[in-house]
């Protein structure tokens, strides 16, 4: 187990055999991050100090330039050491990130978008930001992401 400290703020642990991204999720830190998988570059960070392995990614995730520089994708680096790592924009008070079941209230179309309204449990009650987007996780290991279009004071929808 290694100890990972995150923009001078907070430390949290993570296992050799897991990602920084991963060990930070399992210890409820909101880390930006879309993907998980090497392809979107929404982990990137600045690497201070400390050993690691960058596992598989794409090369649009993360440029040649970037990595001379120091960075890393979160999702696809473990620890080998100690690690001291900044991430831009990083908010230790952001909501801990959650997986709720959801059930499809209404589907309307206008034009080319399609407004979705999914209702969600009552408890405990589903707090967001403006401009927060969510991941609609579906059968068959499918996800993607989408925007939030309504402001986070309209309970339960
Ligand atoms: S979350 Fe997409 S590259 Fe790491």
């Amino acid at each position: 187990t290694h100890t990972i400290t995150l923009s001078d703020q907070i430390t949290f642990t993570a296992n050799e055999d897991e990602t920084v991204l991963a060990a930070a999720t399992r210890q409820n830190l909101n880390l930006p991050h879309s993907c998980k998988s090497g392809a979107c570059g929404q982990c990137k960070a600045e690497l201070m100090s400390g050993e690691f392995e960058m596992g598989d990614h794409i090369d649009k995730a993360i440029s040649e330039e970037e990595k001379a520089q120091g960075k890393v994708l979160l999702c696809c680096t473990t620890a080998k050491s100690d690690l001291k790592i900044n991430v831009p924009g990083f908010n230790q008070n952001a909501l801990p990130v959650r997986t709720l079941p959801a059930r499809i209230e209404n589907i309307e179309i206008k034009h080319d978008v399609a407004l979705l309204k999914l209702a969600l449990p009552k408890a405990p009650p589903f707090a967001f930001y403006a401009g927060q987007y969510i991941d609609l996780l579906l059968p068959g290991n499918i996800s993607r992401s989408y925007s939030i279009a309504n402001s986070p004071d309209q309970d339960g929808v």
